[in-house]
């Protein structure tokens, strides 16, 4: 019996003998499950990504894709693998069927099972109407569907996929998302994707790994990430001058409750069930409440609490080319 999908083990990749892009990085994937990176652009999620599908060698460390060794058996990896890059390969002149038919062809896909795929995977990805038409004629996200479907043409049972949804707009990455969910749910396909958005990982991932020059700095479900930072926050408002303090620091799941005037601040273990819990403690006593909210720690603030760092911030820092460039020079800092 094979334990896990995809299993790594202390991976390190030193790029010109300074940079190290991967740094002691070790996790498994189970089967069926969405395994996200999480990190800012230069964290060493693409460099990753290369070694699982046998694109790069690393410097030291092993790992290995449904119990074959990635560096030893790079050929057998590779048709178990289906991968869709971060930077676009789809070919603009040809139209999307027939990028589909080229991918099949490098894949060794029987002509006669390859017809009957590409129509099956357009329309997994909705590309019916456009699959006859040149792919320069296709707008940003259309083309990533489309080299969704081509990671998909020879059945791999693990999907790679390194930034889905980059440069797309809100509305079509929400469609990449379900195109994603629908492989887990209806094909328990195990994917292991690569991302720098917050709410993308928070949302799809099973669990998520936070990448951060090169190592992992938390591994767990986004629930989990998330409760480590100590819990939910009700806001709650209730009517009169009593003081509701003690009754809902008396409800089990209340951490801290601070009042100011009608307005409590209460931190919960878990606000879902605790918060009726809290409702019916106050109107059981009297009390009258006005409004009440929920506010819970999101992933932006994981990210801060075990990186240092926001990576909403080094979003908006600018270029991509700056932020690598800044890596380096951590690295280079650190080797000192
Ligand atoms: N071929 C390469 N040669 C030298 N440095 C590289 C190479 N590929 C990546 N790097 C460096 O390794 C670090 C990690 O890069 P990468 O894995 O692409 O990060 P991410 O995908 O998280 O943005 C960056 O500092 C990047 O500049
Ligand atoms: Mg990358």
């Amino acid at each position: 019996m094979m334990s896990a999908m995809i299993e790594v083990n202390n991976l390190v990749k030193i790029f010109n003998g300074t940079i190290r892009a991967v740094d002691g990085v070790s996790f498994q994937v189970e089967e069926g499950e969405i395994f996200g990176f999480l990190g800012p652009n230069g964290a060493g999620k693409t460099t990753t990504i290369s070694i699982l599908t046998t694109l790069l060698k690393p410097t030291s460390g092993s790992a290995t894709v449904m119990g074959i060794d990635v560096m030893k058996d790079a050929y057998r990896v590779r048709k178990i693998i289906g991968l869709v890059p971060q930077e676009l390969t789809v070919d603009d002149d040809l139209t999307g069927w027939e990028n589909m038919m080229l991918q099949a062809t490098l894949y060794n896909v029987p002509k006669k099972d390859a017809i009957e795929r590409i129509d099956e995977l357009i329309g997994l990805v909705k590309l019916e109407d456009a699959a006859d038409r040149m792919v320069k004629t296709y707008s940003g996200g259309m083309r990533k569907r489309l080299e969704l479907a081509e990671g998909l043409i020879h059945r791999p049972r693990i999907l790679f996929l390194d930034e889905p949804t980059l440069g797309l707009d809100v509305q079509t990455r929400a469609v990449m998302w379900n195109h994603i969910k629908d492989l887990k749910q209806k094909h328990n396909m195990t994917v292991f994707m690569t991302t720098h958005y917050l709410e993308e990982a928070d949302s799809l991932c099973d669990r998520i790994g936070l990448i951060d020059y090169g190592k992992i700095m938390a591994l767990d479900t986004p629930a989990t990430l998330k409760r480590s930072l100590g819990g939910d926050v009700l806001q709650i408002r209730v009517e009169g001058e009593k003081d509701f303090t003690p009754i809902i620091q008396g409800v089990q799941g209340v951490v801290e409750v601070k009042r100011e005037g009608t307005e409590y601040r209460v931190k919960v273990l878990k606000g879902e069930t605790n918060m009726p819990v809290v409702l019916k403690a106050l109107t059981d006593t009297g009390g009258v409440v006005a409004s009440v909210s929920l506010e819970r720690p999101n992933m932006d603030q994981v990210f801060l609490e075990y990186t240092g760092r926001s990576l909403r911030d080094t979003e908006q820092s600018g270029s991509m080319n700056k932020s690598q460039a800044r890596t380096a020079a951590f690295h280079m800092r650190r080797r000192r």
